[in-house]
């Protein structure tokens, strides 16, 4: 089973560049939300839904392979995840258990819903991609009068190795294995735009939203417990980096130095991988039997319809 998903890792990592690949890494390593997430954003829903209503329709804007609609089965009748990427929707399809569950191939500016036919949108990790006013434009219209809408989003991790008793030591490495972390994903190629939305944790976006009642919660984080291989697959799941990879490989082409032992020299995740085992001492040990702690701290915001004049 173990040997399995080795294979299967080791073979997407040859096929990155395919975006069925990335799809893929999507379901296998960006499932990283929190059971606190739904509860959190449904309390929040709950409270604005003034005339109770029952809530019958939720969709997700951008919803990838579906990690985060996992979370709000039992709350809806009908939960329907758009995203523009065929991929991510076939990923999405084939590994759906729920009936009430659905997926379609759409655009956030253009959703397939008839105006004020939707109890909550919500949008995982996706909306740094988009144009923020017109999808805000977009959510209003096809937002019922006490509907909401939930945007989240998470930015650095924080690792902590499992195992080591002593908390000075323990604090020590998570320090450096935290920094070499931040090092190897702010190294990716970000745009400016993306990434002032996600390290000001969405600030900017609640500032934006034009919702008469909102709340920007910086409160939750994920739980994880995962190994340097499965943290790697989080790393090589990002686009930025596979961005950064795919340039660094023209580059290569360009200056015809380019050897697959030469792009290796400068891949920012496997650099990570043999200075994050130096630092933590566990260069003798395989990557799947190192584990960590690793703390996402989830920002959201949370809003009623918003108000467009
Ligand atoms: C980082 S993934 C987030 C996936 C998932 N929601 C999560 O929380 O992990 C961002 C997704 O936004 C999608 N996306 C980007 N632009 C879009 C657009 N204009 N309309 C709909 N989806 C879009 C991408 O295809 C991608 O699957």
């Amino acid at each position: 089973m173990a040997e399995n998903k080795d294979m299967k890792e080791a073979v997407l990592r040859k096929t990155l560049f395919q975006s069925k690949n990335m799809a893929q890494m999507y379901s296998l390593y960006r499932d990283v939300y929190p059971d606190t997430l739904a509860p959190t954003i449904m309390d929040f829903v709950h409270a604005y839904n003034k005339v109770g209503a029952k809530l019958e329709r939720m969709v997700e804007v951008g919803c990838g392979s579906g990690q985060a609609i996992k979370k709000f089965v039992s709350y809806f009748d009908n939960i329907i995840g758009i995203d523009i990427s065929a991929e991510q929707i076939q990923e999405a399809e084939q590994n759906n258990p729920f009936p009430n569950v659905s997926y379609a191939v759409g655009d956030a500016y253009q959703l397939p819903f008839d105006t004020g036919s939707v109890d909550v949108v919500l949008c995982g990790e996706a909306i740094h991609f988009f144009d923020v006013d017109k999808f805000l434009r977009e959510v209003t219209r096809v937002l019922r009068p006490q509907g909401c809408v939930a945007i989240f989003g998470y930015w650095m991790p924080v690792i902590t190795p499992v195992g080591v008793a002593d908390a000075i030591e323990r604090d020590r490495l998570q320090k450096i294995g935290s920094e070499l972390a931040r090092k190897c994903k702010v190294g990716g190629c970000y745009m400016e735009k993306i990434k002032s939305h996600l390290t000001c944790e969405y600030k900017d976006i609640y500032e934006q939203l034009s919702s008469p009642d909102k709340v920007h919660n910086t409160d939750l984080k994920s739980d994880l417990e995962w190994n340097i291989s499965q943290l790697l697959g989080y790393f090589n799941s990002l686009s930025p980096y596979n961005l950064y990879m795919k340039k660094k490989k023209e580059e290569l082409e360009r200056i015809s130095q380019f050897s697959e032992e030469e792009l290796k020299k400068h891949d920012i995740n496997e650099i990570f991988r043999r200075d994050l085992k130096k630092a933590w001492n566990v260069t003798d040990q395989n990557d799947t039997d190192v584990w960590m702690k690793v703390e996402f701290g989830i920002f959201v915001v949370m809003g009623n319809r918003p108000v467009f004049n």
